[in-house]
């Protein structure tokens, strides 16, 4: 098929080296963020490994008990022994009361376990200051506000930007028909502020951790699939995508589109779009009369 724009394949070495090292450093990123967020979240709920209560304890947070609690079961579980934790744990349920802090021996297991890390100097909870325990004591609500504007607007400018380069990258591939081009360039945008939304969904209720998990699997599959294809067009093309008579395999995408279609998925999708349109239409007017109505109570 004729291109009017280089391929991957045709680029001068230079080029070729300067993306890969692109897309090895971003690679190399993208793993320490994935072990970052099992150390972190996927401790949540004291057990290795990312599950659905981790997202719940990290965003809606653990309404049946206090901050200190869920961290001394999760991630400063190493940081003390099995009694030292009880006997935290105990006070902290008989009402965290400042009068028992020193007395219960509370403030001696904290001083001797927790304060070489959180003290003044550090950027996480001071536990010299005993309004800082006090306040971690109180009920698990998870993510605060402040804490997700934070996160939320760092990972839509830090993560637009991977994206922008991979996709660009990716961009000049030939292996892929335009369609799918498309769809894999444009998807991991839809699916992050899909991740950013599913977090203040979750913050708001536990039912949307899914939403989560679902979006920051879509992200990592776009990333997976532009960054095998890119690299594979630019140092391997003859060996991957040629047979032994030079021609090219048939597409990826052309035979996932055919299986697709013999399956009847079209339809399905294309049913699927329809039923999509109409409920959306309908909801809207059915929701039209309420926020007029609300409208007007609100200017009466
Ligand atoms: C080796 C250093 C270290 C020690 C020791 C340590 N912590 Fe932590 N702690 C951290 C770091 C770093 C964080 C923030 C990152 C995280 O949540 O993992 C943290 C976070 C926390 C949080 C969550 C704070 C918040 O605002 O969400 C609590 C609660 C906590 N620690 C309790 C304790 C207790 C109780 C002890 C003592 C038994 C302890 N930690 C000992 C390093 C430490």
């Amino acid at each position: 098929m004729a291109r009017d724009f280089s391929s991957l394949k045709q680029l001068d070495t230079p080029v070729k080296v300067l993306f890969t090292g692109y897309l090895s450093t971003v690679a190399v990123g993208y793993l320490m963020a994935l072990i970052q967020i099992l150390f972190t979240h996927g401790m949540a709920d004291g057990k290795f490994g990312l599950s659905i209560d981790d997202i719940v304890y990290s965003y809606y947070g653990n309404r049946s008990g206090s901050v200190i609690e869920t961290q001394l079961n999760g991630s400063m579980k190493e940081n003390a022994s099995e009694q030292e934790r009880f006997l935290i744990m105990q006070w902290v349920r008989d009402g965290a009361d400042q009068a028992d802090y020193a007395k219960s021996g509370v403030q001696a297991v904290i001083e001797k376990r927790c304060v070489m890390c959180h003290n003044k100097e550090s950027s996480i909870p001071n536990f010299t200051d005993f309004n800082v325990i006090k306040e971690l004591a109180q009920e698990d609500k998870g993510a605060t506000f402040s804490s997700l504007t934070r996160v939320s607007h760092i990972h839509l400018f830090g993560i637009s930007f991977i994206f922008m380069f991979v996709g660009l990258i990716f961009s000049f591939a030939e292996t892929s028909t335009t369609k799918y081009k498309s769809i894999a360039i444009g998807m991991p945008y839809v699916f992050l502020l899909f991740d950013i939304l599913s977090w203040w969904l979750t913050k708001l209720h536990p039912m949307f951790a899914w939403l989560v998990i679902l979006a920051g699997a879509g992200m990592g599959v776009s990333f997976l699939f532009m960054w095998t294809v890119s690299i594979l067009e630019m140092w391997a093309f003859d060996k991957v995508f040629l047979n032994t008579e030079g021609e090219h395999h048939p597409k990826w995408s052309e035979i996932v589109e055919g299986k697709f279609k013999q399956w009847g998925g079209e339809d399905a999708f294309n049913k699927g779009l329809a039923f999509g349109k109409q409920a959306a239409v309908s909801s809207w007017n059915q929701a039209l009369p309420l926020l007029k109505a609300w409208y007007h109570k609100l200017k009466g």
